[in-house]
């Protein structure tokens, strides 16, 4: 595994357009487990350990969630008077942060922490603002391997409001993890303010694009107010999985390999949605390549969400060497509310993905053209025939992908449920 690792990376790194944050990390999309979603401040050693080995026992770790990442709510009340060093909480620490990494790294597995841009976390804990330096270096003797899903925005002293304030203020992260020598994965997130996707390329692995998500499909909730990531001024919270799925349609031409777009931590298996609508979540923070970081207790999973973040077929997109996020190429408004949309996405090796999203509440019929699916290909791709498979069923083998058969021209009269995803793998036929 590692030396496929070595390979691929090998293979990959030269091909790299852009120029992205030079750690050698996140060439595809990070992938691992956070406990924020699910255990928010409710945190301890054995929390984090406890989801470390689910994971290994229910295999997410040969899928490739390797992260196992810390959120809010692990510090003590304040830094080390004498040096100015974070510090645990020693009660739900006992046997401090370098233990409990060390635990996370002989099973196999990368330990993530969490920490803020701002003076204090949004939680009410010590931020990193000013103090990159020894965190970074406390970090980095802590054996982290992650900073942080949240390297948050909370209490930022107003030193955002234009592309340049905020990239100053997380280059000095940026900065100072590279100064360990360490490789640590940084995640960035200032919820899109100042159009991250343009400038935080080069300092950070990825970046939130939204206000953080709510375990539900397409609730409306003044506090996440905009309607598009391009120039919102007040990203809030409380951000619907079918919004972020809209927000994200233009950003996804920024990502690439080492940088991309950050959807937020997935819900599946919170109990705010329907199976279908998680497969929705599921597949297209898969497709436009945002990180895929369970956000569940993966220590008490129904068969159901197991089924959905294991799909190999949708991990497999996530993953794909191209790390081209799928582009949206019609969305068509439905009497009586939502709409339907049409996405489609190259990988490598000559294959395409086709997937269709309909957020209305009732059931439709629709044609998929296939000028629209190759606008970016041009006539010999529109025109040629194509073996397709569904995603979402199984071959006769057990595995993802039961081929459908050949087709030209178009998909006829799909039927497509209520907050249903369908989505295809399109390999030319000839
Ligand atoms: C630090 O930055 C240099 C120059 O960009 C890069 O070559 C190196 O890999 C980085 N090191 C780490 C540990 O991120
Ligand atoms: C775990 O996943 C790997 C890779 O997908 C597979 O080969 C193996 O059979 C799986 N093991 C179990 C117990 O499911
Ligand atoms: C496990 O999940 C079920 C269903 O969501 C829940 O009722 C139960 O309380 C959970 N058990 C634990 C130990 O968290």
């Amino acid at each position: 595994m590692a030396l496929l690792r070595a390979l691929l990376l090998a293979l990959v790194v030269p091909i790299v357009r852009v120029k992205a944050y030079d750690n050698g990390l996140a060439i595809t999309p990070q992938m691992g487990w956070n406990t924020w979603n699910h255990f928010g401040c409710d945190i301890s050693e054995s929390t984090i350990l406890n989801a470390a080995k689910a994971m290994i026992a229910k295999n997410l770790t040969s899928l490739g969630y390797e992260y196992v990442i810390m959120d809010d709510c692990w510090h003590a009340p304040a830094r080390d008077a004498a040096t100015g060093a974070p510090v645990a909480d020693p009660q739900k620490f006992p046997n401090g942060i370098k233990a409990l990494s060390d635990e996370i790294h002989a099973l196999g597995l990368k330990f993530g922490i969490y920490s803020d841009a701002g003076r204090y976390t949004c939680g009410g804990r010590f931020g990193s603002l000013d103090h990159e330096d020894i965190d970074a270096k406390t970090y980095a003797e802590w054996g982290v391997d992650y900073l942080t899903l949240e390297y948050d925005n909370c209490f930022n002293e107003g030193r955002a409001g234009t592309p340049k304030l905020s990239f100053d203020r997380y280059a000095k992260m940026s900065d100072a993890l590279n100064a360990t020598r360490r490789p640590i994965l940084y995640s960035l997130c200032n919820w899109g303010e100042d159009g991250p996707w343009n400038f935080a390329s080069t300092i950070a692995n990825s970046w939130r694009i939204s206000g953080d998500i709510m375990d539900t499909f397409d609730r409306f909730d003044d506090r996440c107010p905009c309607t598009s990531v391009i120039d919102c001024k007040l990203p809030g919270f409380q951000c619907a999985m079918a919004r972020i799925i809209d927000f994200a349609a233009p950003v996804g031409q920024k990502a690439h390999a080492g940088a991309w777009n950050d959807l937020d931590m997935l819900e599946v298996g919170n109990g705010g949605m329907t199976h279908d609508e998680y497969v929705t979540h599921f597949t297209f923070w898969s497709i436009l390549k945002s990180p895929l970081i369970l956000g569940n207790d993966v220590t008490n999973m129904s068969a159901d969400t197991l089924e959905i973040i294991t799909n190999k077929a949708i991990i497999d997109i996530n993953q794909d060497s191209a790390g081209s996020p799928a582009n949206r190429r019609w969305k068509r408004s439905v009497q009586g509310g939502g709409d339907l949309s049409l996405w489609s996405g190259s990988l490598v090796n000559n294959r395409f993905i086709i997937a269709l999203l309909n957020t209305s509440p009732s059931q439709q019929t629709v044609d998929v053209d296939f000028t629209d699916v190759f606008v970016d290909q041009g006539k010999v791709y529109q025109h040629q025939a194509y073996s397709i498979s569904d995603l979402w069923q199984k071959d006769a083998s057990g595995n993802w992908g039961k081929p459908l058969g050949t087709f030209q021209g178009s998909l006829k009269k799909v039927v497509i449920g209520p907050h249903q995803t369908k989505i295809w793998m399109a390999i030319p036929a000839s």
